[in-house]
C-alpha cells in the first residue's frame, strides 16, 4: 500500500478503510514509515477528523501494536478505571482499594504525570521501596493473590501509541479527540478488563478545557470499547480548580490515606460516591447506586479499603508502616505560607496555573523521561468559592528551598483572586448515561 495514498485521503477528507489503518500502524511500528509522512497524516486526521467507525479500526490496531494482557486466570469481572487527568486527582488511589475491598479484582495499569497534570504511578512511588514496575505474571498473581495491584504500564503495551503520542507532542497534533480517544482505549483494551469506568475531566485544569468536548471525547471513547465488547461507563468531572487539598505526590497519597480512614474534602467524597458504585455496579457485585455506596462505605468504615491498600503497597515492596507515620515520606525542606491581602471570596481563575506550581516546585514533568521531587507540593487551606479574611492561611508550600517557594507563591497569585462576591459554585460531577 502507498503510503502516500493513505495521507492524500485522509487530506481530501476520505475515509480510510480498516486495512488501511492496519498498514499504517504495523509498518509505522516495524519503522517502515518515516515520521515526516506520519507526522502528516496525523495532522490531516487533527484538521479532517475521523468517524466512529475510522476511530474504532485505529484503536484496535494501535491497541493490538503489542501485547494484549490476557486476565482470564483472575477469577470474576476485572474493573478498570482511567481518567483524563487533572490537577490534585488523587481518585485511582481511593477508589481501587474501596473497589479490591468490595471483592472487584482491580488490575490497574496507570501513567506518569506530564506538564501541569498528576500521575498516580509518580504518587506511589512517593511511598518509599513502592515498585510499579510488574512483570505481567506477577501483576497477575498478586491480583489473584490480593485482589489489587496498581502498576506502570508495561513496555509491551499498545506501543503503536507511544510512537503516535511522542510524535503528536512535537506536531501539534494532541488535542484531537479521536487521537486522544484512540490512544486511551487502546491502552485500556490491551491493559485486558472486562469493564472501564471512565472520567473525563473538563475545565481550566484538564485537557479538554470545554465541557462539550470532555462529553463527545467521552462518547467516543464508550463507543470504542462498546464496539470492543467491553462494558463503558463514563462519568463528567469538573477540573476548574484542584481536586481536594493537596497537590505533589506524598501530599496526595497522605490525602488518599486520609480518605480511606473516613476523612476527605467534600469535592472529592463527591467523586468518590460517583465513581465507586460505578465500579461495584460494573463489576457485578450491585444493582443500584444505593446499595453499591453502602457498601464502599462500609469497606472504608470497617478498615478493610485502608488494609487492601496496605497489602498493595507490601505485595509491591513498598514501606506499609506510611499508613500510620507520615514522617515516612520525603519531606520537603522548606514550608512557606500564603495569606489573604484582603477580605473576599477566593476564586481560582486557571487550575492549570496552580497545577504549574508544582511543576516550578520540581514535582511535576515538562519532558516524560525528567526525574520529579516527591516531596513538594501545595495544601490549598481555602477552595474557590471559600469566604476569606484578611491575614488567613490560602496555601502552604511545601518547597526545595526559599526561592522555588517564592516562585511557586508568585504562580500561585496569578492563579486565584479574592473578589467581593460569592463565585458560583460548578456543578462538579455527573454520570453520562448510555
Ligand atoms: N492521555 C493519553 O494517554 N493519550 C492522549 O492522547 C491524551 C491523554
Amino acid at each position: 500500500m502507498n503510503f502516500i495514498n493513505i495521507i492524500e485521503k485522509k487530506r481530501d477528507k476520505g475515509k480510510l478503510a480498516k486495512e488501511e489503518i492496519r498498514d499504517f500502524i504495523n509498518r509505522y511500528v516495524a519503522g517502515e514509515i518515516p515520521d515526516y509522512q506520519v507526522s502528516a497524516l496525523l495532522m490531516a486526521i487533527y484538521l479532517n477528523g475521523c468517524d466512529d467507525e475510522e476511530t474504532y479500526e485505529l484503536t484496535m490496531a494501535m491497541a493490538e501494536s503489542g501485547d494484549i494482557m490476557d486476565l482470564s486466570e483472575i477469577p470474576g469481572i476485572k474493573v478498570d478505571k482511567h481518567s483524563t487527568g487533572g490537577v490534585g486527582d488523587k481518585v485511582t488511589l481511593i477508589v481501587a482499594p474501596v473497589a479490591a475491598a468490595c471483592g472487584i479484582p482491580t488490575a490497574k495499569m496507570s501513567g506518569r504525570g506530564l506538564g501541569f497534570t498528576g500521575g498516580t504511578i509518580d504518587k506511589l512511588e512517593a511511598i518509599p521501596g513502592f515498585s510499579t514496575s510488574l512483570d505481567e505474571k506477577d501483576f497477575i498473581a498478586q491480583v489473584k493473590n490480593t485482589g489489587y495491584a496498581l502498576i506502570g504500564q508495561t513496555k509491551d503495551l499498545a506501543p503503536a501509541d507511544k510512537l503516535l503520542y511522542a510524535l503528536r507532542d512535537v506536531t501539534g497534533t494532541v488535542g484531537c479527540i479521536p487521537l486522544i480517544a484512540s490512544s486511551i482505549m487502546s491502552k485500556k483494551i490491551a491493559a485486558g478488563s472486562d469493564a472501564i469506568v471512565l472520567e473525563v475531566t473538563h475545565g481550566t485544569g484538564a485537557f479538554m478545557r470545554d465541557e462539550e468536548k470532555a462529553c463527545e471525547l467521552a462518547r467516543i471513547m464508550m463507543d470504542i470499547g462498546k464496539r470492543a465488547g467491553l462494558n463503558m461507563k463514563a462519568v463528567i468531572t469538573d477540573m476548574n480548580e484542584p481536586l481536594g487539598h493537596a497537590i505533589g505526590n506524598s501530599l496526595e497519597v497522605i490525602e488518599a490515606i486520609e480518605a480511606l480512614k473516613g476523612t476527605t474534602a467534600s469535592d472529592v467524597s463527591e467523586v468518590m460516591k460517583v465513581i465507586i458504585p460505578e465500579m461495584i455496579m460494573a463489576g457485578g457485585k450491585a444493582d443500584n447506586k444505593a446499595d453499591a455506596w453502602k457498601m464502599a462505605e462500609e469497606a472504608i468504615s470497617s478498615g478493610r479499603a485502608l488494609e487492601a491498600f496496605r497489602t498493595m503497597i507490601a505485595a509491591q515492596h513498598g514501606n506499609p508502616d506510611v499508613i500510620d507515620d507520615y514522617s515516612l515520606f520525603p519531606k520537603a525542606a522548606v514550608k512557606k505560607e500564603v495569606h489573604a491581602e484582603r477580605n473576599g471570596y477566593l476564586r481560582v481563575k486557571d487550575c492549570a496555573g496552580i497545577g504549574e506550581c508544582v511543576k516550578l516546585l520540581g514535582g511535576g514533568r515538562i519532558t516524560k523521561e525528567q526525574a520529579i521531587d516527591l516531596s513538594v507540593g501545595l495544601e490549598m487551606s481555602a477552595k474557590n468559592g471559600d469566604k476569606v479574611s484578611k491575614g488567613d492561611c490560602l496555601l502552604e508550600i511545601y518547597a526545595r528551598n526559599d526561592n522555588e517557594a517564592e516562585t511557586a507563591r508568585m504562580q500561585y497569585l496569578k492563579s486565584v483572586e479574592i473578589i467581593d462576591e460569592e463565585p458560583e459554585k460548578n456543578v462538579l460531577i455527573y454520570t453520562l448515561n448510555d
